[in-house]
Order: structure tokens, then C-alpha cells, then sequence
């Protein structure tokens, strides 16, 4: 069986998901009661639900659910994975695959020697059918053979475990902003020149080889990044 924070977990994104924004969530100690667990297993599930951005708490007052956005912390996710966290259904539009020589900065990112080959995939990543982010994933071929000839539509991280055993353990993130441009503005569906966030990632597996370089465009109005930082 799932361990209890994980099931209280689900139920509660059950019930968040009927909520509006800024509404409260029940007291911790009335979740405790009601789900007969301790207040411990209730703050575990509750940190969980807002580690990805669904909830927010205030010092004093409770626990509220988030607005619409997607609110990224300090975790390593894929974009399926960002979804399904937060009920949606992650899906994909390839919007080309080729493999071909590495730009300078591709192979600077990725550490690679000049004129080596990589594949480059660009995608319109979309959350139950609505567009979320374009992002272009850089991979070095010799990692990947015949990538090309696999379903591109679903989650590449998946693909890159199941079939070529790489996984991206680290990453290095950059994140900045950028203007959407007018072919970005009319595939997110925002206004042309609309603020976008701009998440470059240079992923690296468990044996501390650059696996992925990526570049990707999310809404502005949908994404935020938020984290504890300390002195
Ligand atoms: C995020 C990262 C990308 C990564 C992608 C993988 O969007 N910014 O660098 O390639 O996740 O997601 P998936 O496995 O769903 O294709």
C-alpha cells in the first residue's frame, strides 16, 4: 500500500480541485482527525501539495489553494511529470526532430567537441489540451541511437530511462525572460510580445555526463519558480 501522506495526498488534491482560488483548507488538526493519521503524516502531505505550487500557507492563518499557476520549487521534473503532479494530462506537439551538427552553443552546453552530432527535438507541450511551454531539447546522438525512430510525442526523460537507461539526475538551471516573439506568441496562444519565462536546463546523469541541454518558453502568466533561500 502507498504510504499515508500519499494517500491523504490524493484525496486532498481531489477536494482542491472543486475549491477556487485563495480558498482555505480545513486545520491541520481537523485533517488529522479526519483522516485518523497524525499531524505529521497530514504536514507531509500538505508540504508535498505545496512543493508543487497547488496550495500556499500563511504564518498564522492556515493553509489556501494557489491560483492557476504552476509554481516550479527546487525539484528535478519533467513536464509530464509537473502535470500528472497536478492532474492534468501532459501531451505534446512535435514540431520537428532532426539530428544534425551542434551549433556552438549547443556544443558548449552540452560539452561537446565541435562538429559533433546531436538530435535537436522542438515540442508545444500542452497540460489537458491547453499549450503550457515550446521547448527545444538538444541530445548527444551517440547517447541516443535511432532516437528519431521512437514516439517523440510523450515524455522524453521516460524514454531516455526506459530505452537508452540515462537519467537525469542534476541539472543546471538559467532562468530569464523574454518577449514573446510573434510565431512563440500565436503556439502559447498569448498575446505577441506577452512576458514569457525562458528555462534553459543542462540535465546530467548519475555518472555526471551532460545528457541534455533544453531550452524552453513557458507562459509568463502561468509560471512562477518559487524556493527557500537562507543566509
Ligand atoms: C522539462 C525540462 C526539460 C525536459 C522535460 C522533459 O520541461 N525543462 O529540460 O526535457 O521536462 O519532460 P518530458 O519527460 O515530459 O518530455
Amino acid at each position: 500500500m502507498a504510504p499515508k501522506h500519499l494517500l491523504i495526498r490524493e484525496q486532498l488534491l481531489a477536494e482542491i480541485s472543486t475549491m477556487r482560488t485563495d480558498d482555505a483548507l480545513p486545520q491541520e488538526r481537523d485533517l488529522a482527525e479526519r483522516f485518523s493519521v497524525s499531524r505529521t503524516t497530514v504536514r507531509q502531505a500538505l508540504r508535498s501539495l505545496a512543493e508543487d505550487g497547488l496550495i500556499y500557507s500563511i504564518r498564522g492563518m492556515g493553509t489556501f489553494v494557489s491560483g492557476g499557476r504552476i509554481s516550479k520549487g527546487l525539484k528535478l521534473t519533467s513536464f509530464s511529470e509537473d502535470m500528472r503532479g497536478r492532474n492534468m494530462e501532459p501531451s505534446s506537439r512535435v514540431l520537428s526532430a532532426t539530428e544534425r551538427i551542434a551549433s556552438d552553443e549547443v556544443a558548449l552546453n552540452l560539452e561537446l567537441a565541435p562538429g559533433s552530432s546531436i538530435f535537436e527535438i522542438e515540442r508545444l507541450r500542452l497540460a489537458d489540451g491547453m499549450p503550457m511551454c515550446r521547448e527545444t531539447i538538444y541530445l548527444p546522438a551517440h547517447m541516443f541511437p535511432h532516437l528519431l525512430n521512437f514516439d517523440l510525442g510523450g515524455s522524453i526523460y521516460g524514454l531516455m530511462a526506459e530505452q537508452f537507461r540515462v537519467r537525469v539526475e542534476k541539472a543546471t538551471q538559467r532562468v530569464s525572460s523574454q518577449l514573446a516573439s510573434a510565431a512563440d506568441a500565436d503556439l502559447l496562444g498569448v498575446a505577441r510580445r506577452a512576458p514569457t519565462l525562458v528555462v534553459s536546463r543542462q540535465g546530467v546523469d548519475g555518472k555526471g555526463r551532460l545528457v541534455e541541454y533544453a531550452v524552453s518558453v513557458y507562459r509568463g502568466d502561468r509560471y512562477d519558480y518559487s524556493f527557500t533561500v537562507q543566509r
